[in-house]
């Protein structure tokens, strides 16, 4: 991954991030970190690049066309508009879904402003994505572009190895990560809990949980309220069985799986409330090798109370795409009928970078509790 840093202070970028973690990965190749320094692009002998305000008030404001050529530059180099990053208070709040988000792309331009900021019409132009990396003020964007950086290199593949891994940590699933603990057994008289002995990973897993559950109500409760346990629910003898996992594995490190295909779990009642998350992979019509004449016999004993539900529903090519809304809406009105809500609604089984984008996607609105507002409708190809 190549990051792009217009700033007046290259040095602070080059000094920060050469160290640890990101030199090393940066000397292997994974990553690059170029600096431009945007007083190289001043039109003005004395190397000035900001005015005063128009309009007057306290401060001076940066000059539009220094930071437009720096930015060229780096358009040049790499041949097409880039996505670029103004740090800034005024943006989003960077998260960790924002941050693995930002890991898919190629070249990330980083553009860091001094002073009261940057003329608005330059940011007009060149500006994709205003992100801010916490509500305080700092003195320039330098530190929130480092910031940004750390937290983004650590999903690119190669830079952390397999005991640094990211894929399981803090924050996913909106839960704090649980204690942790080395050697010795006994400290200070506090011994290590004895599950953490036992080696048994299933036991373990569940403790891992509740603690993570439990450290997330004392210290964020806040997280909670967007926080839910996530099954996903298939006929395991049909295609997309592995995609839907992979979806529910991107969302949770908690999930649980159930199996449409046996008849015992058709048969008990599948209870779900309001802090559970349903997946839902279902036929349109049943393959004729289904161990189900009709597709409501999938579902008929799953009960939800306001239970958030991602239904994917595969089949029905040769459906219009009038004819492909008006089943899944009698599809979706049933499960509404037994107490789901949906979440998002796709038409065929989302793979490969679409089934990655798509699940960012729904972190997003699942952890922030968006997806009460706006239902996800998307085409499998179209992802
Ligand atoms: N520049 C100044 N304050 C900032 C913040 N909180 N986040 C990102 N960039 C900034």
């Amino acid at each position: 991954m190549r990051f792009h840093v217009l700033t007046l202070f290259p040095e602070m970028i080059d000094q920060g991030l050469h160290t640890s973690i990101l030199g090393r990965a940066m000397e292997r190749g994974y990553l690059t970190v170029e600096t431009t320094n945007i007083r190289d692009f001043s039109t003005n002998k004395f190397h000035r690049v900001d005015d005063y305000p128009y309009g007057g008030g306290a401060g001076m404001v940066m000059e539009a066309e220094p930071v437009f050529r720096a930015y060229q530059t780096v358009e040049e180099k790499i041949r097409r508009k880039p996505r670029t990053i103004y740090l800034t208070p005024q943006g989003r709040v960077l998260n960790q879904t924002m941050v693995e988000e930002l890991a898919l792309e190629k070249d990330l331009v980083l553009l860091c402003g001094h002073y009261e900021g940057i003329d608005d019409r330059v940011l007009q132009e060149v500006v994709t994505d205003y992100i801010s990396i916490g509500d305080y003020v700092l003195t320039g964007g330098e530190l929130g572009a480092m910031v940004l950086i750390d937290a983004v290199s650590r999903f690119v593949p190669g830079v952390l190895s397999n005991e640094e891994s990211s894929q399981f940590e803090s924050l996913q699933d909106n839960l704090l990560e649980y204690p942790h603990y080395t050697r010795p057994e006994e400290w200070h008289g506090k011994k290590v809990p004895e599950v953490l002995l036992t080696g048994d990973h299933r036991k373990i897993d569940a403790w891992r949980h509740e603690a993570s559950f439990e450290r997330t109500k004392e210290r964020r409760p806040d997280l909670l309220e967007n926080a839910f346990l996530i099954t996903c629910a298939c006929d395991k003898t049909q295609s997309g069985t592995s995609e839907i996992h992979d979806l529910m594995n991107a969302l949770t490190r908690y999930g649980k799986s159930l199996d449409l295909a046996r008849k015992k779990i058709r048969r008990q009642k599948n209870r779900f409330g309001a802090k559970d998350l349903l997946i839902l992979h279902l036929p349109m019509e049943p393959a004729p090798d289904a161990p189900v004449a009709d597709r409501k016999e999938y579902t008929a004993n799953f009960w939800g109370e306001e239970t958030p539900l991602i239904l994917i529903l595969s089949g029905g090519e040769h459906l219009t795409q009038e004819q492909w809304r008006e089943k899944s809406a009698e599809v979706e009105s049933e499960l509404c009928a037994h107490g789901f809500l949906t979440v998002a609604l796709i038409r065929g089984i989302p793979r490969g970078e679409g089934l990655k984008r798509f699940s960012f996607a729904l972190r997003e609105q699942i952890y922030t509790g968006r997806w009460k507002n706006k239902k996800i409708l998307a085409s499998a190809d179209a992802l």
